[in-house]
């Protein structure tokens, strides 16, 4: 089934140019991707064969991205944001290896997940070993400020990721608790990233909490978008299943609106849906969250979140760096992989 969806077409003026973005830091993207295949060069052949397998199937490398335009818009001169951009596509893998354990995911970047191939016990100890690997590299910034940023970021994406368990088969989540959940697990890593890149800019305080909060709500922006996606993509074009949410029993945002916009009758069949965790009743589940315009809402509340983004930077000096990261708090919103 395919959701006729809001999202701008290809040929539509406004749409995003993706690659036209990441040209601007193509040079420095490429310096990150060398540390990072550097540092996955361990003797243990297991890491060496998990990690080149996952890094080398791509992503979007949106949020090292962010790190080096920020960094770049706000002046910075130096190396530090290469070796900064690479701790934060670590942190990112090492939570996508967890991930896709904890949802029994066994699709993502458009291959056989990590667990799919070598199993969960392999992953979980490989997303380990990338999460060390990242303090490691971290350490040789040799800035405190950094680790502290890094380090309350790591704690907070676990306390959400256990948020989430919690919330779990439980349909009752309200879209307040839901949404303290997504800004946990996905955009405090935004939001570290794009402060780092203003604290290697040596910006002012405030400067510091405005670009902070840019990647708050682009995170959150890129998440709620993730959450609709998870309903009317397609596996092509995301790279990963549709209907894992559902097959969890996770409570995201199009459930959570369509239980509160729908009969009683609809609503129920959510909830069970919910409580059960199995993906027997997505074609009926879809078409309630279509019938009541979940999906529209989200993407709404993900348009404001992008907006609220592209607020906060307001006040930095213009630049083409900033002209990229208004452009990509709108591509979490428009993207469609
Ligand atoms: C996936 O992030 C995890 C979420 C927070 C939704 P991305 O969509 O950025 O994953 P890659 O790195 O591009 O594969
Ligand atoms: C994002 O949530 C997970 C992390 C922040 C690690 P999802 O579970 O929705 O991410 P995907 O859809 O598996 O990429
Ligand atoms: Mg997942
Ligand atoms: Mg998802």
């Amino acid at each position: 089934m395919v959701y006729p969806s809001q999202h701008t077409a290809d040929n539509a003026p406004n749409k995003i140019d993706f690659e036209a973005i990441k040209k601007l830091t193509i040079n420095e993207a490429s310096a990150v991707n060398q540390l990072i295949l550097d540092e996955l060069s361990s003797d243990v052949v297991l890491i060496n064969q998990m990690g080149h397998y996952i890094v080398g199937s791509g992503g979007k490398r949106l949020r090292p991205m962010l790190l080096l335009l920020t960094a770049k818009a706000l002046g910075y001169q130096g190396k530090k944001h290469l070796i900064l951009a690479a701790v934060i596509e670590f942190i990112h893998t090492a939570t996508l290896l967890h991930d896709d354990v904890v949802d029994e995911s066994d699709l993502r970047r458009g291959k056989e997940s990590a667990n799919a191939v070598w199993g969960n016990a392999a992953s979980v100890l490989v997303g380990d070993y990338l999460y060390s690997s990242a303090f490691e590299m971290m350490v040789r910034t040799d800035n405190m400020r950094v680790m502290e940023i890094l380090s309350k970021t790591t704690t907070a994406i676990a306390e959400g990721e256990v948020l989430q368990l919690l919330n779990c088969n439980n349909p009752a989540t309200s879209e307040e608790k839901y949404l303290a959940v997504i800004a946990r697990k996905t955009a405090i890593l935004f939001s570290a990233a794009t402060r780092l890149g203003a604290v290697l800019g040596k910006a002012s305080k405030d400067t510091e909490d405005n670009l902070a909060r840019y990647g708050q709500h682009l995170g959150i922006a890129f998440q709620l978008i993730d959450d609709a996606l998870d309903y009317t993509s397609s596996e092509e074009e995301l790279g990963k299943n549709l209907g894992d949410d559902l097959a969890e029993g996770k409570p995201t945002l199009p459930l959570i609106y369509a239980i509160q916009n729908s009969s009683k009758k609809e609503a129920d069949i959510i909830i069970d849906a919910i409580k059960k965790g199995n993906r027997d009743a997505f074609n009926d589940v879809f078409a309630i969250v279509n019938s009541t315009n979940a999906i529209e809402y989200t993407e709404q509340r993900a348009e404001q979140e992008a907006q609220m983004a592209i607020d906060t930077i307001k006040s930095i000096p213009d630049s083409e760096y900033k002209e990229a990261l208004i452009s990509l708090a709108k591509f979490s919103v428009q993207r469609s992989y």
